[in-house]
């Protein structure tokens, strides 16, 4: 048998079968061309959409980092995810499958799907919703949850989704950032065989966060919830209003209308709304999802993510969409009730693509093989991973356990900034377990030194892109000189974007993502920053100062580790230590509950003030704290 370290550095070349059916057969002419041509290569790929008018002029790089894309042209995404299919036989063709955790099904074609998306934009401009205005939807993974994203887009209205996993205090900043007047919600949810309740955290934040005018629920679970008069709605009842018709215009939008923005953490408590395109992103995500996925008419896809973060945007809901595709939609925990639940799904389903994070995966490897083992996973023909690095282990087991050897894994880099896959595989592309590989079409990339020189071929450096892409979140939300300052102002010279990773580059090319170079923790694949945290402990009665960092872990890749100062006369103890986790947990989420509470008399600091995290962290792992020359104390 082969030592594992051997079996892990090796090239996994595609078959006969991969090769023969991949939507692009040979990368590197192609690369080669889209980026020689980088304009024309997007123009060919905007013209797969339907336009109601053509654009002017493809890139305006006049206002760096300002950049516009398809200017002048004038396109619904809505358009192209729907209103297009209905002309053809995708119109009986199923759109989304759909599993709530207790085993209830849903199945919308993509007319009943447009049916429904029409009959909720008439009820949201009932509500007096306008073009431009942000309307907040805070859900469970429920149909609902795309028709009331694509109900926004379809009128001209922005969406901000806010992950369902979020709690009071996440929501209310997110809400009153953008200004919302309407929110969507749901009663609540089903998580690991429990309701979890969503509306009580929404009413909670609508308290802290007034600009909510119109809230509309969705009856999910079923659970009591305080509706307050003129201001709650019951979904259900307002759609079976004659005003929920299903004859609804979609509006013309301008290219660079803003589609949707996306909360993010950065190294700021606030978080950051980026925004994207009704254009552009349109674009991105159906080229990327149809080069990358290699989709195919009769496939089913499933992007195992929530609709909630970047990737259920660009590849659970629009891709998919535009691309006329057939897409799966779970409600729950992927071990609920047994640690067979998703391969089961794929048996009944018949699921051909799936697309999930590494902590999926090793959360699953943990049950180990068996219970994969009895279902017939033969549908399946190509894998996805996104959201943090996949360990080569975890990388082994999902391509053979889960692939049997047969399916490609397309590892892919991005982020919420990037709109879609960046450095990732194509199916044709040979395969070094841990690697994205190389960068998509239309993109060069760069691993440099603070100064922006190249580092030697292996050597760790920062990440860069090169040049602009049609995908790329085009600012802040009324924050654009943050978004100038945080990705474009080191390497403003040379006008490239700062991806915030740190990563290298061997000798074929490939690229490996080591990790953040920023405050940005990544647990389980979701991104918080340690300023959120930190903002969380303090607005504690007992805790004045406090810090954050990421400690790795097996399991989820990185786990929080906080360290407290408490105010005078404030007894440490477990207790408290444990009042703290669930007061974090309470302001942003289980996600954010910290596995470590440590209590301190005072922080590291630089001279400047600013906390040594590098200090606090060798601390924790118990390693050398190195030069403490410059620490205040
Ligand atoms: O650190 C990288 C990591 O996730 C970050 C972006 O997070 P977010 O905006 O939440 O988007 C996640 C889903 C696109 C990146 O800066 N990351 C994402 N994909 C990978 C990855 N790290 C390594 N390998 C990946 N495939």
């Amino acid at each position: 048998m082969e030592k594992p370290s051997n079996t892990l550095k090796k090239i996994y070349h595609p078959s006969k079968e991969v090769k023969k059916r991949a939507n692009v057969k040979d990368y590197e002419p192609l690369y080669q061309e889209s980026i020689s041509n980088r304009e024309d290569f997007w123009a060919k790929e905007a013209k797969r959409l339907e336009w109601f008018r053509k654009w002017d002029k493809v890139l305006d790089a006049s206002n760096h980092p300002f950049y516009e894309w398809f200017q002048g042209g004038r396109i619904n995404i809505v358009h192209n995810a729907l209103d297009r299919h209905q002309k053809n036989a995708t119109r009986n063709k199923l759109a989304i499958i759909w599993e709530g955790e207790p085993g209830d099904l849903r199945t919308f074609s993509y007319h009943a799907l447009h049916r429904e998306v029409s009959r909720f934009a008439n009820v949201l401009k009932s509500m007096g919703a306008r073009p431009g205005e942000v309307i907040t939807i805070y859900m469970p993974q429920i149909p609902e949850t795309v028709i009331a994203m694509l109900a926004c887009a379809k009128i001209g209205a922005i969406h901000s989704v806010v992950y369902g996993g979020f709690s009071v205090e996440a929501l209310a900043e997110r809400i009153e950032d953008a200004n919302s007047r309407i929110l969507v919600t749901a009663d609540g949810g089903f998580r690991r065989g429990k309701a979890v309740g969503l509306k009580s955290i929404a009413n909670e934040a609508m308290k802290r966060s007034p600009t909510i005018e119109v809230c509309i629920t969705v009856k999910r679970t079923g659970e009591e919830c305080y509706m307050e008069n003129d201001r709650d709605f019951w979904y259900h009842d307002l759609m079976s209003m004659p005003l929920a018709c299903s004859d609804c215009a979609t509006v013309e939008t301008d290219a660079e209308d803003p589609l949707f923005i996306l909360y993010t953490s950065g190294t700021t408590g606030k978080p950051k709304g980026l925004v994207h395109t009704h254009g552009g992103y349109a674009v991105y995500t159906a080229s990327t999802f149809r080069y990358v996925f290699d989709i195919k008419p009769e496939d089913r896809f499933w992007c195992a993510a929530d609709p909630g973060w970047v990737t259920g945007h660009s590849y659970m809901v629009y891709g998919p969409l535009i691309n006329g595709a057939t897409m799966m939609m779970y409600e729950g925990a992927p071990n609920h009730p047994y640690p067979n639940r998703w391969w089961q799904m794929i048996e009944k389903y018949g699921i051909n693509i799936l697309y999930t994070s590494p902590t999926a995966i090793r959360g699953l490897m943990r049950f180990g093989p068996s219970w994969a083992d009895r279902h017939n996973l033969s549908s399946l023909r190509l894998l996805g991973s996104v959201g943090e690095p996949i360990n080569p282990e975890a990388w082994k087991w999902y391509y053979e356990v889960i692939g049997k050897g047969r399916c490609p894994i397309m590892d892919t880099w991005w982020q919420t900034e990037t709109g879609g896959h960046m450095i990732t595989p194509l199916p044709v592309i040979p395969l070094k377990p841990g690697s994205a590989t190389k960068p998509f079409f239309g993109n060069e990339m760069a691993i440099v030194d603070d100064r922006g020189n190249e580092v030697k071929t292996g050597e760790e450096g920062n990440l860069v892109i090169k040049n602009p892409w049609p995908g790329m979140a085009r600012t802040i939300l009324g924050d654009p000189d943050r978004f100038v300052e945080k990705y474009w102002e080191k390497y403003s010279e040379q006008k490239w974007y700062l991806a915030g990773d740190s990563a290298r580059k061997d000798e074929d090319g490939y690229y490996w993502i080591i990790g953040r170079i920023d405050d940005v923790i990544k647990v389980s694949g979701y991104r918080l920053g340690s300023a959120e945290i930190e903002s969380a402990l303090v607005s504690h009665p007992a805790v004045t100062e406090a810090a954050a960092i990421a400690l790795p872990d097996e399991l989820r890749g990185n786990i929080i580790h906080t360290t407290v100062v408490l105010r005078q006369g404030v007894e440490a103890g477990d207790k408290l230590s444990e009042e703290l986790k669930a007061h974090v947990e309470h302001e942003i989420g289980p996600i954010a509950r910290p596995a470590f509470v440590v209590f301190t008399d005072a922080l590291p600091k630089t001279r400047s003030g600013k906390i040594m995290r590098r200090v606090l962290k060798a601390r924790a792992l118990g390693q050398d704290t190195g030069d403490l020359s410059t620490l205040e104390e």
